[in-house]
């Protein structure tokens, strides 16, 4: 079907703009006279892509990164259960308080995932969380997906769920203020990948990014490849290519705006369990070499996660990243490598909770930094170098 009568067909469910009319050449090469005819092509726009387009560039800005603090309540619970905490809705509530309040956080700071209970809580005294979060120019967003779950067929994989409803709850959660969301899948390295697996995590990810895109919200991309295995930092690149050319296809397939979505990565490390440890400039050569092979300079953002790395490991391989101009934004969107030092200072007492804030601060700034190329690891305490990986993490 000719794109004209094809963008017609569907110009009332969805709205297609930029009808631009290109020659393109036919003919056999040796010809030196050739025939054209008119090719239109379709971009997909919605109700919301200048926002969408906005909402991405303001999370990628300079020296400013993501603060992930989306871990289900099961999760949190592990989270609260290491300083010897229950785990109850009040003190979840005020875990995220102290996190979410602490003053200058949006100098660092450019949008915080939450998880749904978090996103519809206030502080003790009443105020909105999200308006917590405007006040420092920080984005609120949302953990969409609902997790993972075995993969019938494949090499003991999974698959995330969550696109049912997902159209609604998005609406619901663009109302209360999310401006952006996050579905994480993840990708074995050890277990195969299976092509099942991985043509699985790209497509529910292309389904889950164009939903949001209809609904407001800028959708984070992540599909985690764990750090788990034996095997040397080759076999991770190549598994990440192979992961980032199906991402890609997939969301151009789903009509995907790429300037109004963001990234979240792995790096590009040799798996936990390897023989040999990487450099920070290995690293960041090999994470840096794939994403320039696989990733369009119109993506405005690459937030990394943390995956296991230490506090340090992570500011240290980010630096390394951005000692030269990157097409895209390069910067973090962590949880264990913001958070663990957090922990450990508060242990669930209101006494400690500057303190606590204080070294979030010194965390977000060394990642701050670490954005700019501008980061050193010198007079870093020795709590913030031990590595966290755990074999099988679940999120
Ligand atoms: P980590 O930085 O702990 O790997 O977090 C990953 C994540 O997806 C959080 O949103």
């Amino acid at each position: 079907m000719a794109w004209a009568s094809f963008a017609k067909l569907n110009a009332a469910s969805s709205q297609w703009i930029g009808q631009q009319s290109f020659t393109q050449r036919t003919g056999s090469s040796s010809s030196t006279r050739f025939a054209t005819r008119r090719v239109s092509v379709p971009i997909r726009a919605g109700a919301y892509t200048e926002e969408l387009v906005k909402t991405a560039k303001t999370i990628a800005s300079p020296g400013r990164g993501i603060l992930a603090i989306d871990e289900s309540n099961a999760t949190c619970g592990k989270r609260l259960a290491s300083i010897g905490l229950d785990n109850t809705e009040t003190n979840r509530q005020a875990y995220r308080q102290l996190l979410l309040t602490t003053p200058g956080l949006g100098d660092y700071i450019s949008g915080a995932i939450l998880f749904e209970e978090t996103l519809y809580q206030s502080t003790t005294d009443g105020k909105k969380f999200v308006d917590c979060l405007r006040e420092e120019n920080i984005v609120p967003g949302i953990k969409v997906d609902k997790g993972l779950v075995p993969l019938p067929g494949s090499n003991n994989e999974s698959w995330c769920q969550g696109l049912d409803g997902l159209a609604s709850r998005s609406t619901e959660y663009y109302k209360q203020g999310a401006r952006f969301a996050k579905w994480r899948t993840v990708v074995s390295i050890p277990c195969g990948p299976s092509a099942l697996a991985v043509k699985e995590a790209a497509w529910g990810l292309a389904r889950y990014a164009a939903i949001s895109q209809d609904n407001g919200l800028v959708p984070i991309v992540e599909p985690e490849i764990l750090l788990d295995g034996d095997h040397p930092i080759e076999r991770t690149l190549e598994v990440a290519e192979k992961v980032w050319s199906e991402v890609f296809f997939y969301l151009a397939e789903n009509n995907v705006v790429l300037e109004g979505i963001l990234l979240k990565p792995s790096m590009v490390t040799p798996g936990a369990e390897h023989k040999e440890k990487a450099s920070p400039e290995t690293i960041a050569k090999y994470t840096l070499t794939m994403l320039k092979r696989r990733v369009p300079p119109a993506v405005p953002g690459i937030m990394f996660l943390s995956g296991g790395q230490s506090e340090v490991e992570a500011t240290l391989n980010l630096n390394a990243m951005n000692q030269a101009p990157n097409p895209w934004h390069v910067s973090f969107s962590y949880a264990r490598a913001l958070q663990n030092t957090v922990l450990k200072t508060w242990q669930g007492r209101p006494e400690n909770t500057e303190a606590a804030q204080k070294s979030l601060l010194v965390r977000a700034k060394a990642n701050s930094l670490a954005q700019l190329g501008k980061y050193s690891a010198e007079g870093e305490s020795e709590e913030a170098k031990k590595g966290m990986f755990v074999k099988g993490y679940t999120y």
